[in-house]
């Protein structure tokens, strides 16, 4: 792939006179050789911390401090563990204290080179530091590239549910390099599969269409089909971000999925029994299952979504989860702490048909029980 066929999609937000926070998504391969041209004109004095994984660490750091070194860039680095277990208290306190220990000012820029857990661990700890420090997203999970980096949902887990602890902070700069993808494991490919499929089942039919042709191509992770995909994805996140920022409104569709995935983590433990994007394919599947149990989708759409996500791989029913089946009174009760339900009530994102989803509060308890008793 050559320098032209890079993509740029902005997300437009209101800023102020001395801010301006609208920034770009890019989405192309060799970012990380030539990404110091991008960062630089963010910088106050030529230096930026690092934050990564281990796995990431050994794959794709080299690459980024290469690039910054023959900018004259100076550098720190933490290399958190990897896996949801850095997204805490613990790691949030380790993290703060490394950025406090190497004076990370408040005009420096903070970089996550990582996938979801590193972005929104590094992000919060971003939005927090001295009132607020800027950060980039340099994701390398296909869920990071296609969401989690994009948007400025930050935040760590607690005992009680996920990413219960955050804040909204936005980043300056996404660096999205599609080479990144090629040493990202299968599951975790697949994982983040359930994200593109979640935007066409969003808003966007066509798209659907797209990925029902396309989706060999994508798992051959060919440049071409991801870099369409990926770009297509953020430009409709960014689109909807742009109208509802932090979530009063519109932004909710981008949950469709989970309400039932956040009960299916919290049930398998947050362990690798099952990805948080695998619970998010499940959470589609059973969202458009339920838009036909409620007669709102038509039988024939919820019938080709649920076969499109079991053609990626993903799990779209319980006895596709280690540890699955579960009893549908645990997952009601897992539900209840979702971070959308309103003086009790929940809400779920549902369906009149692919690329027509829609917000409801209208989802007895009863209804999604009898549902959920159906379910295998
Ligand atoms: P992750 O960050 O745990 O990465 C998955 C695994 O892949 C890790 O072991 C990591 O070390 C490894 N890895 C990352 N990049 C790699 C690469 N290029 N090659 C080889 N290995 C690589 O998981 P994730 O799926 O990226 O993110 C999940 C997290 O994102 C969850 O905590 C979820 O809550 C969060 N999330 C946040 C948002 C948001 O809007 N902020 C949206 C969706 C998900
Ligand atoms: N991942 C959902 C959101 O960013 O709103």
């Amino acid at each position: 792939m050559s320098e032209t066929d890079l993509k740029k999609v902005n997300v437009s937000l209101p800023g102020s006179i001395d801010l301006n926070r609208s920034y770009d998504i890019h989405i192309g391969s060799g970012l990380l050789g030539s990404c110091a041209s991008l960062i630089s004109p963010l910088l106050k004095r030529p230096f930026v911390a690092i934050v990564t994984d281990e796995n990431v660490a050994k794959t794709h750091l080299e690459s980024l401090t290469q690039t910054l070194d023959g900018a004259g860039i100076t550098h720190v680095t933490k290399i958190m563990p990897p896996g949801e277990a850095s997204k805490s208290f613990t790691g949030l306190e380790a993290l703060v204290h490394w950025l406090l220990d190497n004076k990370v000012e408040r005009q420096d820029i903070v970089i996550a080179l990582g996938g979801g857990v590193i972005g929104d661990l590094t992000g919060f700890a971003a939005a927090t530091l001295r009132r607020g420090v800027r950060f980039t997203q340099i994701p390398t999970t296909l869920l990071a590239q296609v969401d989690s980096s994009v948007g400025g949902k930050t935040g760590i887990n607690v005992p009680q549910g996920k990413n219960l602890v955050g804040a909204f902070h936005q980043p300056s700069l996404v660096l999205a390099d599609l080479d990144v993808l090629q040493t990202l494991p299968d599951r975790e490919f697949r994982a983040g599969y359930a994200e593109i499929v979640k935007y066409a089942a969003i808003c966007d039919r066509p798209f659907f269409d797209w990925l029902e042709d396309n989706l060999d191509a994508l798992n051959n992770r060919n440049n071409d089909a991801l870099s369409f995909a990926i770009a297509k994805s953020c430009q409709t996140k960014a689109d909807i971000v742009a109208q509802d920022e932090k979530e009063h409104g519109a932004r909710a569709l981008l949950n469709l999925g989970h309400t039932f995935a956040h009960a299916y983590e919290n049930l398998t433990g947050y362990s690798d029994n099952l990805l948080h994007g695998e619970a998010v394919g499940l959470g589609i599947a059973q969202a458009v299952q339920l838009s036909d149990h409620l007669g709102i989708c038509p039988e024939a759409d919820a019938q080709a979504l649920v076969k499109h996500l079991a053609k990626a791989g993903l799990p779209v029913s319980q006895a596709d989860v280690k540890g699955g089946p579960f009893k549908a009174t645990d997952l009601v009760n897992a539900m209840a702490q979702d971070k959308k339900v309103s003086q009790g009530v929940m809400t779920f994102i549902l369906m009149k048909a692919i690329g027509e989803a829609f917000i409801t509060n209208d989802v007895s308890a009863t209804q999604l029980t009898a549902f959920l008793q159906n379910q295998g």
